[in-house]
């Protein structure tokens, strides 16, 4: 069969909720123009993020009901370490309640003012907590990735020349930790060949750096190195991920993306001085090491939702559908950011809306125009979300899991058509109130 349908049916469902245009318009002047505070129960089409937003299995919610919510030693903790460590063979599974959890203990460790921490590119909250230490996020994509048009297998690499040139220049000492975001979710949601982490990792170890993932989206890198390297054909994602996972002393992981879980992370490594230190703080703010900020339940969704991830059929339903999308609205003239990435697709509103300046917000003038036109709620990734270091002007369609189907997607098609259509009607938006920062969570706007 040429279908790929959705792999799984129904078992409890959630209503949607439509309102007029002119509610709409009611709404968006409240919220000065941030989608950030629509009430969700006012969205049709939430596509602000795949974070959280995951449809557990009847798996899951069948082990939650097993979960052991004991303080010390909780068996839910024990089940989840075992999977984690099946998949990852890391020595240390420490919880936390998110990514960005994980990703705060890590830094405070193994951060001290003045070092560097390179990446393919650092997600917002991993380049927030580096330097809140003191420490300088460096960004390091390779070229190619800077032209939103190019259809490369792996565009979400490092640039391994410019890593040996920054070692070369700040001395290893001064370096704790490289990192690699997999898949690289600024940089569109593309994957990191296994040559790359490769290629990363013999680099790392020559100069006795450990090498981390930010593993969030795993699974569907995992999907595409499968998909698209030569010599991974016959492999399962399962086996090329534990080889992904192989190369590297540890990693942070948010449960909320490929682990369909709505809450959770891990913090991982290899180093029993540093895990001591992570634990330390992990007593501090998140909870004893058995549960790390999470309850008992939510670290059993976790143990089933990270073998449930690494199904092929899920994963080629998801790759597959997140490229409908992106095709779909792509070679009906709009420019999104090629090829389709693993979990969301990103237009490229710069190319898209040429008459409004970068500084009238042109993605977030085209997400408010989305959701005034059919409900729709998108995220910009540009000026607004990163200033004046914005490198595009992206506006991000984020896939939860398993939430919804193909007639939702061709809805959001067909949307994104129309609006297309009449692209020069739409208007540029100026900040009106602004906060310290964070502005893109909080900020009002007015259309000029
Ligand atoms: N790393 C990456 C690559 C992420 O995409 C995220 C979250 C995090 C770390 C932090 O994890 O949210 O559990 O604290 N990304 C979400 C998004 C918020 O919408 O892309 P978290």
């Amino acid at each position: 069969m040429k279908t790929i349908i959705e792999p799984f049916r129904s078992k409890s469902v959630e209503p949607l909720h439509h309102t007029t245009r002119e509610q709409r318009e009611r709404l968006l002047a409240d919220a000065g123009y941030n989608l950030f505070k629509i009430p969700a129960r006012d969205i049709l089409i939430d596509l602000l993020t795949d974070s959280g937003t995951s449809a557990m299995s009847t798996e899951q919610w069948a082990a939650m009901m097993r979960g052991d919510e004991s303080y010390a030693g909780s068996e839910s903790f024990y089940r989840m370490e075992k999977v984690a460590r099946d998949l990852t063979g890391f020595r240390h599974i420490i919880p936390a309640h998110q990514g960005r959890a994980a990703e705060r203990i890590l830094f405070q460790v193994i951060c001290r003012p003045g070092d560097v921490i390179p990446s393919n590119t650092h997600f917002d909250t991993t380049r927030a907590n580096i330097e809140f230490t003191g420490a300088r996020a460096v960004d390091l994509p390779i070229p190619e990735a800077a032209d939103t048009q190019a259809r490369l297998d792996f565009k979400g690499n490092l640039d391994t020349a410019a890593l040996e040139r920054l070692i070369e220049t700040e001395g290893p000492a001064q370096i704790p930790l490289i990192m690699l975001t997999v898949t690289n979710n600024s940089g569109g949601g593309q994957p990191v060949s296994m040559a790359n982490i490769e290629a990363v990792k013999r680099i790392a170890s020559r100069h006795g750096i450990p090498l981390y993932l930010d593993a969030c989206r795993f699974a569907e890198n995992a999907f595409f190195i499968g998909q698209r390297e030569s010599g991974y054909a016959g492999w399962t994602p399962k086996q090329i991920a534990q080889k992904m996972f192989s190369l590297a002393d540890g990693c942070t992981f948010s449960a909320k993306k490929d682990a369909f879980a709505n809450i959770g992370g891990l913090l991982c490594s290899n180093d029993d001085r540093v895990a001591m230190q992570e634990t330390n703080l992990l007593i501090l703010t998140e909870g004893f090491p058995t549960y790390g900020g999470l309850a008992g339940r939510d670290l059993e969704a976790i143990a089933v939702g990270l073998e449930e991830i690494l199904d092929p059929d899920y994963l080629r339903y998801r790759i597959v559908s997140t490229n409908y999308l992106g095709r779909h609205i792509a070679d009906n003239g709009v420019p999104i950011v090629e090829p389709p990435g693993g979990h969301a697709i990103y237009i490229d509103a710069e190319r898209m809306l040429p008459h409004i300046p970068r500084s009238q917000f042109p993605a977030q003038a085209l997400a408010v125009e989305l959701y005034r036109h059919a409900g729709i709620r998108s995220v910009e990734i540009g000026s607004l979300m990163f200033g004046k270091d914005a490198p595009h002007e992206l506006l991000r369609l984020a896939i939860p899991r398993r939430v919804y189907t193909q007639s939702h997607i061709d809805y959001v098609v067909e949307a994104i058509l129309e609006v297309n259509a009449r692209k020069g009607d739409i208007r540029g938006l100026e900040i009106v109130e602004e906060p310290p920062f964070l502005r893109h969570f909080s900020a009002r706007l007015r259309e000029v």
